[in-house]
């Protein structure tokens, strides 16, 4: 059996996650319901972090929030002394209300605006990202403003074209993101941070792509932001000791995925940095790493019940769950592949090639092609590697509800995200008291339009 993290087959012949039985889970909780594996989750930070300690690298582990922004998962990165990034008013509003220390929390956007960064120096964040010659002169007068002197980094692009899917790659000269090495913008970046009062400038950051599962895209943008180092240092005479080189390492969706070990990841790009300070002639930099799914994407499973069953005979037999496009986009978005396992009948080794559908008016499918032990209508399905991007990303399209959350560990399973009511899901629509009136269909609008 494929496992990940704590999983297991138990006594029962179901899926173990955290020493919870799956089926059990669903039965207690619902479904759709997301599973995450607390020890999973902090044996991948800490084996990020063992893996620098290896190789007598300070680093700064910096959570990238986007992948599973909650209040429970941000006090476990805190726990694990982890930096956090946060990309938007909600994200920091989360690492705040999780009371991240304040210092270990860096903002990332290509456009944040003016209360995203107001927000970010009132809290006094560690660092802003600064994404673009505009938002230098903007967090410059708030920093002003607020009297204090902002740190920042850059976030530079350096060309480098990860075999990613092209929506997940960032690193490429036609991106919307940073401010690129070719052309000399990123230079022109530097040269006009410097100037700039109330903001301390003090290093640079790239982020390559995401779901990355070959190590030489990562050595490549670290050897170019040496040489971006070094230039800076040669034409401005300036030396910057703080290199982020992102996120983008890759997990298992399927077991044929081998994305590099975290040792092989971190091995290799503090490899390349040395040699290249060497030949360049600078010193080795502080680093800093940006990883959000290798730290929680394997750590979460989604668990289903299966509703109608429609063989199609010498063509396919989609068997449909009660989820789908709301709590993962990401096969429709990315292709996305998953690997499911019928958790409750994990021990039959007999399987059968389905597909597993979602429930939404659209071709939902989640996974085209899977081998699953034969499911029966209310068996709980698992689908693996979902902690990354999945709930982050999940909407109430078709009004569903956003399903809930169990933090699972060692036998005990907690909530921490609760599922949305149906309440919840229309809390926000408003019907206008001109929509209420009786006879509103003959109001002024429509005469006017008719009138055109
Ligand atoms: N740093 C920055 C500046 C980023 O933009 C990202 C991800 C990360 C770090 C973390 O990357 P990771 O280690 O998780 O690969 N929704 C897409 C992924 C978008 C990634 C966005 N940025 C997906 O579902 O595949």
């Amino acid at each position: 059996m494929f496992t990940l993290g704590t999983q297991t087959l138990n006594s029962q012949g179901h899926l173990e996650i955290g020493g919870c039985d799956a089926v059990e889970l669903a039965d207690q909780f619902g479904t759709p319901l997301i599973v995450m594996d607390e020890a999973h989750i902090r044996a991948r930070m800490r084996a990020m972090r063992a893996a620098f300690d290896a190789q007598n690298a300070p680093v700064h582990i910096i959570y990238a929030s986007k992948a599973f922004p909650c209040l429970a998962i941000a006090k476990i990165a805190a726990q694990e002394g982890l930096w956090i990034d946060v990309a938007s008013a909600g994200e920091l509003l989360t690492a705040l209300r999780a009371d991240f220390p304040t210092e270990r929390i860096i903002f990332h956007g290509n456009n944040k605006s003016v209360e995203e960064l107001e927000m970010a120096v009132e809290a006094r964040i560690g660092r802003v990202v600064v994404d673009n010659f505009d938002e230098l002169d903007l967090l410059d007068q708030i920093a002003a403003d607020a009297g204090i002197r902002q740190q920042i980094m850059l976030r530079l692009t350096p060309r480098v074209d990860a075999h990613t899917h092209r929506l997940i790659q960032t690193g490429r000269i036609d991106t919307k993101f940073g401010f690129n090495i070719d052309g000399g913008m990123a230079r022109r970046g530097v040269e006009i941070a410097l100037t700039k009062e109330h903001l301390e400038l003090i290093g640079v950051g790239c982020h390559i792509g995401s779901q990355i599962l070959e190590a030489p895209f990562f050595t490549l943008a670290a050897r170019l932001m040496c040489e971006f180092l070094a230039q800076v240092r040669d034409d401005l005479g300036v030396q910057f000791d703080q290199l982020d080189l992102g996120g983008g390492l890759g997990i298992r969706y399927l077991p044929s995925h081998e994305p590099p070990s975290m040792d092989e990841y971190v091995a290799t790009m503090v490899g390349t940095v040395r040699e290249n300070c060497e030949r360049l002639g600078l010193e080795m930099p502080q680093l800093a790493v940006e990883p959000g799914r290798s730290l929680v994407g394997e750590a979460g499973t989604t668990l289903y019940r299966v509703g109608t069953i429609k063989v199609i005979p010498e063509v396919r037999t989609y068997v449909s769950v009660d989820g789908g496009l709301s709590d993962n986009p990401r096969p429709a978005l990315y292709e996305a592949k998953y690997f499911a396992l019928n958790a409750s009948r994990a021990s039959e080794t007999d399987l059968e090639r389905v597909a597993i559908a979602g429930k939404h008016c659209e071709t939902d499918v989640l996974i085209e092609e899977t081998d699953i032990a034969a499911p029966a209508r209310g068996d709980v399905i698992a689908v693996y590697s979902t902690g990354a991007y999945a709930y982050a990303m999940a909407s109430n399209y078709n009004r569903f509800r956003r399903p809930a959350v169990v933090l699972v560990n060692d036998g005990e399973a907690d909530t921490i995200i609760e599922r949305e009511t149906l309440e919840d899901v229309l809390s926000h629509d408003l019907i206008p008291d001109r929509l209420r009136a009786e006879g509103a269909r003959e109001g002024a609008d429509v005469g006017a339009m008719s009138a055109v």
